[in-house]
């Protein structure tokens, strides 16, 4: 039987303002089918770009469930393999550095930095054993901003036709992401699944009841602040507050600066980032789906050269107490979940034509 019961019902229902069942949010079936129809086909965060700069470096990371290691070669090539030896299964590289091979730790596969097998310590007492067969399988890669993203599936679009115009758009931010180079890391545990976390971005709505200090900052007025969602990118735009620039209403921090506008902007499935008003600044989140019910992310927080470390302090004080709050939200929600007493929600879609959208995408994906 297929896990998904009745998804004509289930497609009506989501055009018409409900939200995907309850039961999506916890069931390990249902993330085993995102694992391979969303997770193994996009374009997912593996790493910075400055940590796989010189020929020889690399960084393992993972896209979804899948481990990955982004590679410069020496002849300065970007590549990137799924990080599974092809012997018995050990991840081949850990953390970052420089090497001329990747050696596996448990049996000593090694391997080139264009992936193909250059020893397997007794092979040659293996009649017919063919190291050509074997190399590390290769993974899509390319570049936005600072940014490495893989995608695991060769056959997908490029990564250009995933992110669109959204370069262009953020430049209108007016940073300039050529110059940022990131500051600090901040990491995340939310006991929840991976889809409450991303609906959580993708709304502000409930930023006047539950983000009071953000709210001082930005004009979340649904007049002022707006949502844009187009194929794989969702944005939100968030004028600052007079109020805030001039240093009135006890805002958390001073937002005025070269960045004139506060953008959000999420690409499909798992990249999100953030841009306030200030001095050159932006973070990229990453939510990987660990269960059902846990997701792990973190924060890669990028300034421009000449911002103080206490301006960086205080922009990371900021958006760190936004996502604590948000936190306690996304763990709240999926405690309601669980509880299967209300098994599909009620969207208000222009509020949240983000998450209408979202949601979309995932149906799409499952059911296709
Ligand atoms: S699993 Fe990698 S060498 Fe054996
Ligand atoms: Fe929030």
């Amino acid at each position: 039987m297929s896990v998904i019961a009745d998804a004509a019902r289930l497609d009506e229902s989501l055009a018409a303002g409900a939200t995907l069942p309850a039961s999506w949010y916890s069931d390990p079936a249902i993330l085993r089918l995102e694992e391979e129809r969303i997770f193994a086909r996009t374009w997912q965060y593996a790493g910075l770009l400055e940590d796989v700069a010189e020929p020889g470096s690399f960084t393992a990371a993972s896209a979804g469930h899948v481990p990955v290691v982004v590679v410069r070669g020496e002849d300065g090539e970007l590549r990137a393999f799924v990080n599974v030896c092809r012997h018995r299964g050990h991840l081949v590289a850990q953390g970052t550095g420089r090497r001329s091979t990747l050696q596996c730790p448990y049996h000593a596969w090694t391997y080139g930095l264009d992936g193909s097998l250059r020893n397997a310590p007794r092979c040659d007492r293996e009649p017919g054993f063919d190291a050509s067969d074997l190399s590390l399988l290769p993974v899509q890669v390319g570049t936005f901003g600072p940014l490495v993203l893989v995608n695991p599936d060769l056959d997908a679009p490029p990564l250009a036709e995933t992110v669109g115009g959204l370069l262009d758009t953020i430049a209108e931010s007016g940073l300039d992401l050529a110059r940022v180079h990131r500051r600090e890391r901040v990491e995340w545990e939310i006991h929840a699944n991976w889809k409450v976390t991303i609906e959580n971005y993708l709304e502000c709505y409930h930023c006047p009841t539950a983000h009071p200090g953000f709210s001082k900052v930005i004009d979340v007025d649904p007049d002022s602040y707006l949502l844009h969602a187009e194929g794989r990118v969702s944005s939100q735009f968030g004028p600052v507050r007079e109020s805030a620039l001039a240093g009135n209403g006890n805002a958390p921090y001073q937002p005025k600066g070269p960045v004139r506008q506060a953008q959000y902007h999420f690409v499909w499935p798992s990249l999100t980032m953030n841009i306030e008003p200030g001095p050159p600044n932006i973070s990229f989140d990453t939510w990987r789906a660990v269960s059902p019910t846990l997701t792990l992310g973190f924060s890669d927080y990028f300034f421009g050269e000449d911002v103080s470390a206490q301006e960086i302090a205080e922009l990371v004080a900021f958006s760190t107490q936004v996502g604590n709050e948000d936190m306690s939200l996304v763990e709240s929600v999926q405690r309601g979940l669980e509880s299967g007493m209300v098994p599909q929600g009620r969207l208000l879609p222009q509020s949240e034509t983000l998450i209408q959208h979202f949601q979309r995408l995932v149906f799409d994906a499952l059911t296709a």
